[in-house]
């Protein structure tokens, strides 16, 4: 740590949450361990904006563990429909059968039970310790990562560096408000541009402020596959047909209309998934052949279903 680095970071960052940390969001105003659970899966892939409103329909369906005891996979992937990156809810699903099966029915209060539970790694463990338990364990999301970089000025990468960093700035006295304080911090002052350093409780602390360098370790994005699709719209009055496909390689267990993977055309219907780019049409057709594998559903059933956002955008809007 740099010379001019306090050691109370941490207190600096509890006390600004206090005070203006954004402590209306849906998952802090009432927090058990079930909650957190729910909200940090949501929020390891979703921003905050996007994640509340799914958050709050999830809680009306599941408001606690013991509610979810008889879920099925299908009834949890309904509640992420258009949400993306689906894995999430069969973790969830997995996880809940796990915490069912090998703890009781209770929800797991250490880090040794919790990274055995499917979809929570060190971060997320981390975050519901803290969160939940007033345990202070580090976390490393992308906002956290940034807030390190910038206030210890490194400029690379290093994963064991940063969870170091990381595990050092912790207020033990609370790390509850910590936490969600690092986190705010993260997105809403130390952005990636243009960030509001003279708002920011750290800044004195920091070395990139010190330094007026900004600049953030380069992050890998993933080259992105291009992928043409075409669906079959069968339509019967008001009820359509779709199937689930494991043939695509992404959304295994979501329902859609047949779909074929097809030569490159030029569509005007995008979707941008993690690591493929998808383009896609729609052919509408008439005769269902009679071998074709599916279901039919009723406009009111496409709520209770897990859809993927291309597909569940093109049947709401259609008559
Ligand atoms: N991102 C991950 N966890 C979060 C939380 N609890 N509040 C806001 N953003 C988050």
């Amino acid at each position: 740590m740099d010379d001019s680095q306090e050691h109370n970071l941490g207190a600096l960052v509890t006390q600004w949450y206090k005070k203006n940390g954004r402590q209306n969001l849906p998952w802090r105003k009432s927090v058990t361990p079930y909650k957190v659970w729910i909200s940090e899966m949501m929020l390891q892939q979703t921003q905050v904006v996007t994640a509340q409103s799914y958050y709050r329909k999830f809680l009306k369906k599941y408001p606690s563990l013991s509610s979810m005891k008889m879920a099925t996979e299908d009834d949890i992937l309904s509640l992420w429909s258009g949400l993306g990156y689906y894995r999430r809810a069969s973790f969830i699903y997995q996880a809940k059968e796990k915490i069912f099966l090998d703890f009781n029915g209770r929800f797991p209060a250490t880090y040794d039970e919790l990274i055995t539970l499917p979809g929570i790694g060190r971060s997320t463990a981390g975050a519901i310790l803290s969160i939940a338990y007033q345990k202070p364990f580090p976390i490393l999301d992308a906002n956290v990562k940034r807030v390190i970089a910038r206030l210890f000025l490194k400029k690379d990468f290093k994963e064991g560096l940063f969870w170091n960093l990381s595990a050092q700035c912790l207020d033990e006295d609370d790390p509850y408000s910590y936490q969600q304080g690092i986190m705010d911090i993260g997105a809403t002052l130390c952005t990636p541009k243009a960030p509001l350093c003279p708002e920011c409780p750290l800044n004195k602390n920091c070395l990139a402020f010190k330094k007026n360098d900004f600049r953030l370790p380069s992050t890998k994005k993933p080259i992105k596959k291009d992928v043409y699709l075409e669906f079959s719209l069968y339509k019967d009055g008001p009820r359509y047909f779709l199937a689930q496909t494991e043939a695509l390689g992404f959304w295994k267990k979501l329902w859609m209309p047949p779909v074929k993977i097809v030569n490159k055309f030029n569509a005007t219907n995008k979707h941008a998934l993690s690591h493929r780019h998808i383009h896609f049409r729609f052919k509408q057709i008439t005769n269902l052949p009679t071998d074709m594998k599916g279901k039919w559903f009723s406009k009111k059933d496409l709520a209770n279903i897990a859809l993927p956002k291309p597909i569940s955008d093109k049947l709401l809007q259609d008559g």
